[in-house]
């Protein structure tokens, strides 16, 4: 690169292992380090999931929001289970993907990126190390690729095994996925097929079919004007990326492989990866461990972040300032976005950073309601992306994309929507592992809104 004369590069001699020299934040306690480290061992000698060159693709597209050409959408589940890697909960969670990206792209005039939280979605941060439930103490659940989230000592404890069965799930999802994008079911041809019964007889269910409508005319007179529709790959297929967090070191090193053709390392686990605002540390493991990979990558922001920390993340991430490489995720919560993030754009564009700048409304506005349950509520989230819209264009950047946790399924975890969900309603299908998840109505509720709010 061109960059030798901006300082020393972090990460010139950068191996996959450089992290271990680094204290690292919510890894699990293996109880068997030697079964850790044959786990470890298998996991290298496994095929990558994700090629180089589609890492390259998904950087480049980036680079496109980076300089507002384009919008992101990062979706998906807060924790993917074993048990929901299903054909039927892989497709529904990708129909109400293509419907937001359909709704955002053709009310905004600008291409969507589709970026998934699946095929690897499975290890999570925890506030606490330990959950106590009438007077008996066990490990916190970490994700299924880490323990069972029965709460029972024998579930509890980490079991290395479930790294390889996280590789395999994440293979077998994946596969379905390259198989639905490319062959023929994410066709703009089928546009209607996406709605979902329970979403079709929803009033932003039959927003959606009007809008379906108007794009099935503008395919007819496209062909009618002479234009080969057949020929058209970008109307048959789409690309649909993979992203998660990037927490369980181990796991992530195995699974990162030198390019043939660069010699650059990419974390062929996904392509994309981010850090969380619980393991974000400028000098901690997984910065650390980011910084050498060529994938994209991003960094979410909570509350507290600060201008000085952002900046350091910036300069070991991104040295060579380039657009697409690095994406900022605020997550402020709906009250303080709106003070706290303005003085972190200021800083980071003036250090010339080339970030994507994105909202996830979500984690910021997370509460323990009286009746137990841990929801969100819709006009939360939407209040935060409203003020997130606002504070980027008051600060002159472009508000990048939107992050948020959903299913396809129809399960009751988020307050709010069109359906005035209640908290009497939780406990109907209150399903998720970890974090409440907007329905496939609330999601594309959240679709239509935000793309009123990139048309304004
Ligand atoms: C998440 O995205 O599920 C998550 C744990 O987020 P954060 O790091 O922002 O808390
Ligand atoms: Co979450």
């Amino acid at each position: 690169m061109h960059a030798a004369h901006r300082g020393p590069r972090v990460v010139d001699d950068w191996r996959p292992d450089a992290w271990r020299a680094r204290p690292a934040a919510q890894q699990p306690d293996w109880p068997d380090p030697d079964a850790l480290a044959a786990v470890v061992d298998e996991l290298r000698r496994q095929p990558p999931l994700v090629f180089a060159g589609e890492a390259r693709a998904l950087r480049a597209a980036l680079a496109e929001v980076a300089t507002g050409r384009a919008f992101l959408l990062q979706a998906g589940d807060c924790a993917e289970s074993f048990r929901e890697c299903t054909a039927n909960d892989i497709r529904d969670k990708l129909k109400v993907i293509l419907q937001m990206s359909v709704v955002l792209a053709y009310s905004a005039g600008v291409p969507t990126v589709k970026l998934a939280r699946l095929a690897g979605q499975f290890a999570k941060p925890r506030s606490s190390p330990t959950e106590t439930r009438g007077g008996v103490t066990l490990p916190s659940f970490r994700g299924e690729m880490v323990n069972g989230i029965e709460f029972t000592a024998e579930a509890r404890r980490p079991d290395p095994a479930r790294l390889l069965a996280g590789y395999h799930h994440a293979a077998a999802t994946l596969n379905l996925l390259r198989a639905f994008t490319k062959g023929g079911f994410a066709d703009l041809a089928r546009v209607h097929q996406w709605n979902q019964e329970f979403v079709a007889a929803s009033p932003e269910g039959r927003r959606y079919e009007r809008l379906a409508a108007e794009i099935d005319r503008a395919l007819r007179f496209m062909a009618a004007c002479g234009i080969d529709l057949e020929a058209e790959l970008q109307l048959h297929q789409v690309d649909c990326f993979t992203s998660h967090e990037a927490l369980l070191l181990p796991y992530e090193e195995a699974l990162t492989r030198q390019d043939s053709l660069t010699g650059d390392w990419y974390d062929c686990s996904a392509h994309f990866l981010w850090v969380g605002e619980r393991t974000r540390q400028p000098d901690g493991a997984h910065v650390a461990f980011l910084a050498g990979v060529h994938n994209p990558v991003g960094v979410k922001l909570g509350p507290d972040a600060t201008p000085a920390e952002v900046l350091e993340v910036c300069r070991v991430l991104d040295p060579d300032r380039e657009p697409g490489r690095l994406t900022l995720v605020a997550r402020m919560g709906a009250e303080r976005v709106g003070e706290r993030l303005p003085p972190i754009i200021r800083a980071v564009r003036q250090a010339g950073h080339p970030v994507v700048w994105v909202s996830d409304p979500m984690h910021g506005n997370t509460f323990t309601h009286a009746n137990g349950y841990k929801t969100r509520h819709f006009d939360d989230v939407m209040a935060e992306l409203r003020a997130f819209f606002d504070t980027c264009r008051a600060e002159g950047v472009w508000p990048g994309g939107v992050h948020v946790e959903l299913t396809g399924a129809e399960v009751t975890e988020c307050l709010g929507g069109a359906d005035a969900l209640g908290a009497d309603d939780l406990e109907q299908r209150y399903e998720t592992m970890c974090d409440p998840r907007l329905n496939a109505r609330q999601s594309l509720e959240l679709a239509f809104q935000t793309a009123e709010l990139l048309a304004s």
